[in-house]
């Protein structure tokens, strides 16, 4: 028997408060795994500036270091990797522990998926429970070879030494997380992988490996991608991460006296669904300063108080804004009217069920909120409240472990009209590392407490 000793973190946010301020967020998580993927199978010294130094991002790190990669840093965000070319991994000595990073689990079950050598991939509980039939069905159907946990959770087993051969594949879900793992994994097998998805979702994945030097064939939803092509070290810009950012954008919109500028967040028209509704829901976000850093752009996001109004989010509009839901559910509660969200089943397989937990603690804090089977309905404010008056009542949120759950929560104490506390927020590290302290900084009443908490295995 082993003692570990865990850290049990809660947020207790004050009531009121505004944001004012100009300042950054972490780097992009998306780009930041992806950055490390492949730089590390790159022929050539990659450099990365931006690095999100998250916990996730540090396990995809940490992953290719177990097979053999030389990573200098990360320091202050930047990052020099020693490719070792497309068939240059080594077999790791033990199993890559992913922690919570489920972007990591489904792109290295592609990129390992074709690899000479055996891989185990493990994670915490929270991604010991998520899906991975999404990625193991399209891969075995490559020749891939992956054992897994009933119900097809991890641990998964890839048994290396497997000829990988292209496949044309219609996606049944919008997931940027499938088809970036078919697409590492087409690099390693014969022939050409086609992916098609049935709605766009984030693209970095095909922007990073065109500045890696990989000729792609993009038409519309469709991908193509040749196998056994190498790729040329570069330079990565990571941008600000637009989900991290999202917290400050919401906060500024419905607390009162506010004017933010962040700056440098990425801008990908395939994540800016949350500012695509919150538009639609009457916010004054103003995007300044906008220009391309290496293959994403960016731009300076101004955000002042908005009086927003309840909107049926567009189903086209819900890959874009996918890990956005959290704080636009927030948004909706403090909006006039009702806002229905359909159309997003996937929110209930993300580091929690976004949908039941959300919904939980909006009820909780006095909400009129209503979980659907792909959705939620939230009945808003009525439209002669004072458009700054307290919407959420005090009191304990779960957070569940995740990470967007606890920053969502957080932010809802701007209009709440006693404490809010959110247990569980350890893992607002996994993508935002410093978020309580830049919070603080910006306006929002919010300390933190730790107790360590010994624990037997
Ligand atoms: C991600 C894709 C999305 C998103 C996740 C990051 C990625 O997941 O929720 O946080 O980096 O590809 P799905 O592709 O499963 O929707």
């Amino acid at each position: 028997m082993t003692v570990t000793e865990q850290s049990v973190q809660t947020f207790q946010v004050a009531p009121g408060g505004s944001l004012r301020g100009r300042f950054r967020v972490p780097g992009d998580k998306s780009v930041s795994h992806r950055s490390i993927m492949l730089g590390a199978i790159a022929d050539g010294e990659t450099t990365v500036d931006g690095f999100l130094e998250g916990a996730d991002a540090l396990a995809t790190l940490s992953a290719c270091r177990a097979m053999g990669v030389t990573i200098e840093g990360p320091s202050d965000g930047s990052l020099r990797i020693l490719g070792v070319g497309l068939h240059g991994l080594q077999a790791p000595a033990t199993a890559l522990d992913l922690g919570n990073a489920g972007t990591a689990m489904r792109l290295f079950c592609g990129l390992l998926a074709g690899q000479a050598f055996d891989s185990v991939l493990t994670g915490d509980a929270s991604l010991s429970a998520r899906p991975m039939r999404r990625v193991i069905a399209p891969l075995a159907s490559m020749g891939a070879v992956i054992a897994s946990e009933p119900g097809e959770r991890a641990p998964l087993r890839i048994e290396g030494g497997q000829t990988l051969h292209g496949i044309d594949y219609v996606m049944p879900m919008a997931s940027a997380q499938v088809k970036s793992c078919l697409l590492l994994a087409g690099l390693y097998a014969d022939g050409e992988t086609v992916v098609t998805e049935p709605a766009p979702t984030r693209d970095h994945t095909e922007r990073m490996l065109e500045a890696f030097g990989c000729r792609l064939q993009r038409r519309g939803q469709r991908i193509a991608i040749r196998g056994q092509q190498r790729l040329r070290a570069t330079h990565v810009i990571v941008p600000g991460d637009l989900s991290s950012a999202a917290f400050f954008i919401v906060g500024a919109c419905i607390a009162s006296n506010t004017d933010v500028v962040i700056e440098g967040v990425g801008t990908n028209p395939t994540r800016t669904g949350l500012l695509d509704i919150l538009s639609l829901m009457g916010a004054d976000i103003e995007l300044r300063h906008r220009r391309e850093q290496g293959a994403e752009p960016v731009a300076d996001i101004h955000v002042r108080s908005s009086r927003l109004s309840g909107v049926t989010i567009p189903e086209r509009l819900v890959p874009l804004a996918i890990d956005e839901f959290p704080i636009l559910f927030i948004a909706a509660a403090c909006a006039t009217g009702t806002t229905v969200l359909r159309g997003a089943a996937e929110l209930r397989v993300k580091e929690s069920d976004r949908i039941a937990v959300m919904a939980d603690g909006l009820v909780r804090l006095g909400v009129r909120a209503e979980a659907t089977a792909d959705g939620m309905i939230i009945r808003g404010r009525d439209g002669d409240d004072d458009a700054q008056d307290a919407v959420f009542d005090g009191g304990t949120i779960d957070s569940h472990g995740d990470h967007r759950i606890a920053m969502a929560f957080a932010m809802a104490a701007l209009r709440a009209r006693a404490p809010i506390t959110i247990t569980d927020t350890a893992n607002v590290a996994t993508s935002f590392p410093g978020f309580d302290t830049l919070a603080a900084r910006a306006g929002l009443a919010l300390t933190v407490t730790t107790q360590s908490m010994g624990s037997e295995s």
